[in-house]
Formats: C-alpha cells, structure tokens, sequence
C-alpha cells in the first residue's frame, strides 16, 4: 500500500476517483449517515459506477461496490476490471470526510472474482471524501490468500449466450412440437 495524492496521479486514475466521488452523492444512506461512492474501471477504459442504497429493513444494504460491479457486470465488464477507487464520508448528524474508506470483506470478495477473471491483480484506490487522503493497494493486498474461481478449476466460466441459445433452441423444439 502507498499513499498518492489526488494531483499526482494519471488522469485516468483521477477520472475514476472523482466518477467515485460524485457517486456517492447518489447515496442512499439515510440509517447510517454514510455515504459511499464506487467506480470500477475496465481495460477499455469505460467507468461503472454505484453507490451505497440502504433499506428499512437494514441488514439488506447495499454497499457502493457492489453496485459498481454489477453494472459493469450488466455491461458485460467484470471480467475486464483493471481498478476501483472508493471514496466515503459520514453526512449526518455532520460532516466526516477526512477518513479512508476501505472495502468491506464482502466487497473485497467479489473484486477478487473480478481479479481473477480478468488475470489482472486490480488496483484499488480507497479515499478519503474529502479527497485529501488516498491510498493505492492492489487487490491481493486487500485480500491475500482468496478463494475464487481458481480454487474450482474455473478458469474460463461459461458466458450465459451460450446456455441462452441453448435453452432457446429447447424452446423452440418445445413450440414445434406443441
Ligand atoms: N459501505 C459501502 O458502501 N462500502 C464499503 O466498503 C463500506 C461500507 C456502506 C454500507 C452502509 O450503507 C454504510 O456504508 C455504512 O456502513
């Protein structure tokens, strides 16, 4: 891990964190006060995006990340991540934004998923919502020893057409027949 500044960075990775920073203004956190914002980036340079959407019934939250990964998962990206950055900060009953934010040991599971999917050890950017703190990790550090696709001899999951055009072709038989 190392702390990087915010101007020192390249642009792409400025871009990615403040795409983050502005998610989390979306944030839907009224229990917690928390605000969380997410974006992943994958190797074709497009930024997914989420942020954090709690429920009255509280243990079904939603964390930022998993909101940026399954949009890009429903862009067809999660196996193309390169990096992440995650700024938060706490608005309620004041302002909080001069601490990191580090993804939950959830998140750092399905980031993981995506790190071995696309073969690349993702970058991951964890800031603070003020920006003035940053602090640049790869995925491994974050998560060392993971279990994931590798640990079942998934090294190439089946892509979802394929069993799609299967069980249309079913249907069609099915339609025929009737
Ligand atoms: N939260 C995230 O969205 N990502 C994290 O990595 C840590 C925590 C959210 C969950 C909850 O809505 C709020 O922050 C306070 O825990």
């Amino acid at each position: 891990m190392k702390y990087v500044k915010l101007g020192e960075l390249a642009k792409k990775d400025r871009d990615l964190i403040t795409a983050a920073r502005k998610a989390a203004d979306n944030a839907y956190a009224p229990y917690s006060g928390f605000a969380v914002g997410a974006a992943a980036r994958a190797t074709d340079g497009k930024i997914h995006t989420g942020a954090n959407m709690e429920n009255a019934a509280y243990g079904l939250g939603l964390c930022a990340e998993v909101s940026a990964l399954t949009a890009a998962n429903t862009a067809g990206n999660y196996d193309r991540l390169e990096a992440i950055a995650i700024v938060g900060f706490g608005f309620f009953p004041e302002i909080r934004a001069s601490e990191i934010v580090t993804p939950c040991g959830r998140c750092r599971q399905l980031i993981f998923e995506s790190a071995q999917l696309s073969g690349l050890d993702i970058d991951v950017f964890t800031c603070s919502g003020d920006l003035e703190r940053i602090e640049h990790q790869k995925i491994s550090e974050l998560l060392p020893r993971a279990f994931g696709p590798k640990s079942l001899q998934l090294s190439n999951p089946p892509k979802p057409t394929v069993v799609g055009n299967r069980s249309l072709d079913a249907n069609k038989r099915r339609l025929t027949k009737a």
